[in-house]
């Protein structure tokens, strides 16, 4: 049994350090937000994700998870604090790990192992992290031991995933890697590869970078698709059958905390040769004016209409970086009377360009309504009782997750991104 000190306690670091003490570990969880305090205190998960609630009663009932506001001495300590990236310059913004090492400096002893868990660029944990850690007068490779285990689970999917996933454990030294796979193998039932700190830094983000390409593949198809006539979930489906292939699924773009932000740590690293990243990046980001295109030719200003969704993608309660709540921005831009529906998110969360609404509210008098996500909620609308609240017919699906001919049998014009045989004016 060893004693951690798990510093960050949102999407990653809570379900950790749950998964930690349940392994038998006393682990001290430590999170300045008082909203987190709060909810932790109150015996409730922070988060919205499937099962969460149930790990967080299990673990703070064993005794064995401590909730705190500031670090304390233990065997290791593991970082997993927010890793954004500057909105202006793109660059990384370090500032979250840098002072979540300044704060444990001061109680490391010989021995001690430090595991950094957020997704940083290449070279962070040898060339920012060592560099603080050695202000304690430690070593790190010698008289303390260091690794950068990222992490890679899926939104929706998080508690199944820590434990089954593969995990990589890299170290500043084959020693580190070791005593870090040792302390993951106590919840992991995936392999845990050890490699070095700067090669698992680079698979982390390649990973990440790997599916925004992808997607970015997927968007451009159906631009094009768009330009041609041509249905582009047919023409996907139909390349899908190549027993070689696998192309994405198009939309209005990628969000979320890790695939819209880790791609510039690689940008930023070799500018000069990362022009598909970067080529990518814009794709993705542009996708959102994109449907906003789709949305004028559908339904005009200043006509009331109903988005629904605002969450990076479907059953999460996230909207960082989230291109549907982008797509509301441009339309209160463009003069929409938006209104806004997401039943996970919750109506008082700050930053929304609109009111959020339930649904038949959100619905009532529009003049167009746009599905931005793919919850279960909106692939199971109804056209029916949709067409009795609107005040026009017209529908765009952003995610082709409608069934266009029951909508068109309910007097409904349809619009799919993607398949909409468009001559799409710009939207500048
Ligand atoms: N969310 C994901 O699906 C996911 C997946 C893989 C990797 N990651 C990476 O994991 C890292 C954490 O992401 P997240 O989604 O858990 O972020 P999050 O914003 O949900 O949680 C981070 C928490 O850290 C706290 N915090 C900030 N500074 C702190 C400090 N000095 N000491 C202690 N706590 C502090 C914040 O209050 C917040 O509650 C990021 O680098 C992210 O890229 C996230």
């Amino acid at each position: 049994m060893t004693t951690l000190c798990v510093l960050g306690l949102g999407y990653i670091g809570l379900p950790t350090a749950c998964m930690f003490a349940l392994a038998g570990h006393e682990v001290i969880g430590v999170d300045p937000s008082p909203r987190v305090q709060a909810a932790l205190r109150a015996g409730r998960a922070s988060l919205d994700e499937p099962e969460l609630q149930t790990l967080v009663s299990r673990a703070l009932h064993s005794g064995r998870l401590h909730v705190t506001t500031r670090p304390e001495p233990a065997d290791a300590f593991v970082i997993a604090v927010p890793t954004p990236i500057q909105p202006d310059t793109k660059a990384a913004d370090l500032s979250y790990v840098e002072r979540a090492a300044r704060d444990v400096v001061p109680l490391l002893h010989p021995g001690n192992l430090v595991v950094l868990e957020s997704t940083v660029p290449p070279g962070t944990t040898r060339d920012v992290l060592a560099p603080i850690l050695a202000g304690s007068g430690l070593q790190p490779g010698r008289d303390i031991h260091l690794a950068h285990c990222p992490e890679r689970v899926l939104p929706g999917r998080i508690l199944v995933e820590l434990e089954r996933n593969d995990r990589l454990t890299g170290g500043l030294t084959p020693e580190c890697a070791e005593q870090a796979a040792e302390l993951y193998a106590s919840f992991v039932k995936g392999a845990i590869v050890r490699t070095d700190a700067t090669t698992a830094e680079l698979a982390k983000v390649m990973e990440n970078t790997f599916r925004d390409v992808n997607v970015a593949l997927a968007n451009e198809f159906a631009l094009i698709a768009e330009r041609i006539g041509v249905d582009v979930w047919e023409a996907i489906g139909l390349a899908n059958h190549h027993p070689r292939v696998n192309v994405l699924t198009p939309g209005p773009g990628v969000g979320g905390h890790c695939i819209a932000v880790d791609p510039w740590f690689l940008v930023n690293a070799a500018p000069e040769v990362a022009a598909l990243i970067r080529t990518a990046r814009s794709v993705n980001d542009g996708m959102p004016a994109h449907v906003i295109d789709l949305l004028l030719r559908l339904a005009p200003p200043p006509g009331p209409v109903a988005l629904l969704g605002v969450t990076y993608k479907a059953e999460v309660d996230d909207i960082r970086e989230s291109p549907a709540l982008h797509v509301a921005e441009l339309a209160a831009e463009r003069g929409y009377d938006v209104r806004l529906c997401d039943p996970h998110v919750r109506p008082e969360t700050p930053g929304l360009p609109a009111p959020l609404l339930p649904l038949a509210r959100a619905l009532r008098d529009v003049e167009a309504v746009a599905v931005l996500v793919d919850h279960r909620t909106f692939r199971e609308l109804d056209p029916a009782m949709v067409a009795g609240l609107v005040r026009q017919r017209r529908v765009l699906d952003a995610r082709n997750v409608l069934d266009r001919d029951a909508w068109r049998q309910n007097g409904f014009e349809v619009s799919v991104l993607g398949a909409s045989a468009l001559r799409v004016p710009t939207s500048a």
